[in-house]
């Protein structure tokens, strides 16, 4: 199934890869430009020691992780992370977390990193998909819907933002 490889909304190649221990500087960099924009995600920046990312990224396979690249012309333009909840009663399930860098949004790289992880999961015999998005982040909830993903609850005013506006947490979910 891995590496993908196929092109942009715009024509430019994409490939679809699992990280290795190697891509730790460059997803890093990408999770806190991705932060920094809080915006989306559920912090303000990432600042992983490069060594322990390293670790993450090696034991992904082991663990039954997925750590999903994407790359844009040979550069990292997005990612996909699938995490398994350690709890016995739990490891029907994974938590899905995506970003593409705003230099690359809106051109099919967030919507082919979810399917192949969609694909992914099902091979691997998980029975649900899970993820929290903010309410305002449509962009993001409309993908998710278009890829068979149910608001399942709101967490109400569940982030703060810096200039004190509030922001609700939508749970969704999809079964496989
Ligand atoms: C949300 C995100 C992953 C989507 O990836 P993307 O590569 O920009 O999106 P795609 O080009 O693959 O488009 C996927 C869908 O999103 C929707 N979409 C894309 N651009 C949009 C826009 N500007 N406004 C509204 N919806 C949009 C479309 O419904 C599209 O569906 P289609 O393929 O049927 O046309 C990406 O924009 C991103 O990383 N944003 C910032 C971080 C983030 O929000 N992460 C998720 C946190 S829960």
């Amino acid at each position: 199934m891995l590496p993908t490889e196929s092109a942009t909304r715009d024509g430019r190649p994409l490939v679809l890869r699992r990280a290795t221990a190697e891509d730790a500087e460059a997803l890093v960099a990408a999770v806190d430009a991705v932060s920094r924009e809080r915006a989306y995600l559920l912090r303000s920046r990432f600042h992983q020691p490069i060594e322990d990312e390293r670790e993450f990224l090696a034991r992904a396979a082991e663990e039954g992780r997925l750590v999903l690249l994407a790359d844009v012309e040979g550069r990292l333009a997005g990612w996909v992370t699938l995490g398994r909840p350690r709890q016995d009663y739990r490891r029907h399930c994974a938590e899905l977390g995506i970003g593409v860098l705003a230099e690359w949004r809106g051109l099919g790289v967030g919507r082919a990193l979810m399917e192949v992880a969609i694909a992914w999961s099902a091979a691997q015999g998980l029975e649900r998909l899970e993820l929290g998005v903010r309410a305002s982040n449509h962009r993001a909830q409309r993908l998710y819907e278009r890829l068979g993903f149910v608001e399942e609850g709101r967490a109400r005013r569940a982030v703060k933002d810096e200039d004190g506006r509030y922001d609700d947490v939508i749970a969704m979910a999809r079964f496989l």
